[in-house]
C-alpha cells in the first residue's frame, strides 16, 4: 500500500455520513492533515509513515463502540496486513510522543486551535525503513524502555499499562499446564499465543521451551519489555521488534487482533485479562480465540473471582444478583465502592469477577469442550492481603472441537 492508496481508502470510507455523524469536524481536520502530508513533496515512505502515525493518533482519540471506530479499525487492519493487522511495536514506540500529541489534540475539543502538524511530526525520529510495513522506525526505540524487576511469586509487579493492573509469575496450575503443553507443541513446530502478556513472564518461559510465541498486550511498552528481556542484551536488529520465534502483536483484544491467522494456534493463554471484560465481551473473546485455534487446540484461561479478601464488600451484592438470576453477576461498574485495599485506583473503571459456574457457562455457550475447570488457591502466589478461602482465581482448559 502506498500513501495515496492509504489516503484514498480513508477518504472513501469516511465520506459516508452515517459513519462520521457527530464527528464531522474532527474527521474534516483529520482528512486535511492527510492532504497536508500528501502535498509535502517528501518521498512516499515518509508520507506513508506520517499518515500512519496521524491515523493512529486519530484512531486512538475516537470513542470505542462507534461506527467511526469500527470503520477506522478495518482500515487499520488492512494497513498493517503484513503484520497481522497490528502496528509493530517499534513503530508505536518510535512515534509514541507524536501519536499521543495527535490523540490529545483530537481529544482536546479545540480543533480550531492552530496546530502545527509539521512540528508534531518533526518530533518523530526516523532512522531505518521497515521495508515490509513501509514505515521508518527508530531501531533503538524499544531499548529506551526501562526494564522492570523480574516478577516474583507472591508479589505483584505494576505493568506499564496505567489501568492494566499487576503481573506476577506463571505460578498457577493452569499457566503451568500451558507451559508444559507449549513444550509438547514446540516438538512439532506449532505456535502459541498469549493475550495480555504484560512483561512476558509466561511467554518468555515458553520461548525457552522452543515454542514459537505470538505475544500480545494492549500496551506496546509492556511488549518492549518482553522484547528486551528476550534479547538479553543482544543488539537489536529486527525492524519490527519480532523475530522468527517471538512475534509481538500490540493491540486491544479481541477487536484489534482480528488480523491474526485463523485455525492456526495450538494453544492460547489468557491469564488475568478477561476480568476486564463485560460478559458480552467475554463471549465475543472466547469465539475469537476459538477462531484462532486449530481444531483440537486448547485455550487456557485464568480469571479472578469475587472470593478475594479485598473484595468482600461485594459478596452481599454478588449474592443478591445470583438470587435474581442475573446472567453476569460479577460485573462491577464502580470498583472503588467495593474494594478495600486501595488497589481500585490502579484498576479500570470496570471489573468482572468470575465464578466457576459463570466460566463454565461461557465456555459451553461458545462451543468449547471443557477439559479442566477449578478454583485456584492463591496461597503463596498472591500478596497475603488478597487471600480469602482458596478460591481466589478460576482456571480452565478447554478444547476447540474437531
Ligand atoms: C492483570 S495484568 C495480567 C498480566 C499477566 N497475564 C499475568 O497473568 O500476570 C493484565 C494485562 O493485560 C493487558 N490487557 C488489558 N486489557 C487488554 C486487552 N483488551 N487486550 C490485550 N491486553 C490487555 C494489560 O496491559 C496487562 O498487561
Amino acid at each position: 500500500m502506498n500513501s495515496e492508496q492509504f489516503k484514498k481508502s480513508i477518504q472513501e470510507a469516511l465520506v459516508q455520513k452515517n459513519i462520521t455523524r457527530g464527528n464531522e469536524e474532527k474527521v474534516a481536520v483529520f482528512l486535511n492533515f492527510l492532504d497536508e502530508i500528501s502535498s509535502s513533496m517528501i518521498e512516499d515512505f515518509s508520507m506513508l509513515t506520517q499518515m500512519s502515525l496521524v491515523f493512529e493518533g486519530f484512531y486512538q482519540s475516537v470513542s470505542s463502540d462507534s461506527n467511526l471506530k469500527r470503520t477506522l479499525l478495518n482500515i487499520k487492519i488492512r494497513r498493517w496486513h503484513k503484520h497481522y493487522g497490528t502496528p509493530t511495536v517499534l513503530f508505536l514506540l518510535t512515534y509514541d510522543k507524536a501519536i499521543s500529541d495527535i490523540k490529545l489534540f483530537f481529544l482536546s475539543g479545540s480543533l480550531d486551535r492552530e496546530i502545527s502538524l509539521l512540528s508534531i511530526l518533526s518530533t518523530a525520529k526516523k532512522t531505518i525503513l521497515d521495508h515490509n510495513n513501509h514505515v521508518y522506525i527508530d531501531i533503538d526505540s524499544a531499548s529506551e524502555i526501562e526494564l522492570p524487576q523480574e516478577e516474583e511469586t507472591g508479589k505483584f509487579t505494576k505493568t506499564y499499562n496505567p489501568s492494566g493492573g499487576f503481573t506476577t509469575t506463571p505460578c498457577d496450575p493452569v499457566s503451568q499446564k500451558f507451559l508444559k503443553y507449549s513444550e509438547e507443541i514446540a516438538r512439532t513446530g506449532g505456535a502459541i499465543l498469549e493475550i495480555g502478556a504484560a512483561f512476558g513472564a509466561t511467554s518468555l518461559q515458553a520461548l525457552t521451551k522452543g515454542a514459537t510465541v505470538y505475544c500480545n498486550d494492549i500496551d506496546a511498552k509492556n511488549l518492549a519489555v518482553v522484547r528486551r528481556r528476550y534479547l538479553h542484551g543482544i543488539e537489536e536488529s529486527s525492524l519490527t521488534g519480532d523475530d522468527s520465534s517471538l512475534v509481538l502483536v500490540p493491540g486491544e483484544f479481541p477487536d484489534e487482533l482480528l488480523g491474526l491467522p485463523k485455525n492456526f494456534f495450538d494453544a492460547i493463554l489468557i491469564c488475568r485479562v478477561m476480568h476486564f471484560f463485560t460478559g458480552a465481551q467475554i463471549e465475543k473473546s472466547l469465539r475469537s480465540l476459538s477462531s484462532f485455534l486449530k481444531p483440537g487446540g486448547r485455550v487456557f484461561v485464568v480469571c479472578e473471582t469475587p472470593f478475594l479478601k479485598n473484595w468482600q464488600k461485594f459478596i452481599p451484592e454478588y449474592e443478591r444478583r445470583l438470587a435474581e438470576d442475573i446472567q453476569w453477576p460479577g460485573e462491577i461498574n464502580n470498583p472503588a465502592e467495593f474494594e478495600s485495599s486501595g488497589r481500585a485506583a490502579s484498576l479500570p473503571k470496570f471489573v468482572h469477577w468470575i465464578t466457576k459456574e459463570v466460566m463454565e457457562r461461557a465456555l459451553n455457550s461458545t462451543n468449547f469442550d471443557i477439559e479442566h475447570i477449578d478454583y485456584i488457591d492463591r496461597n503463596g502466589q498472591f500478596p497475603e492481603d488478597l487471600l480469602f478461602d482458596g478460591r481466589e482465581s478460576i482456571g480452565a482448559i478447554a478444547i476447540k472441537p474437531f
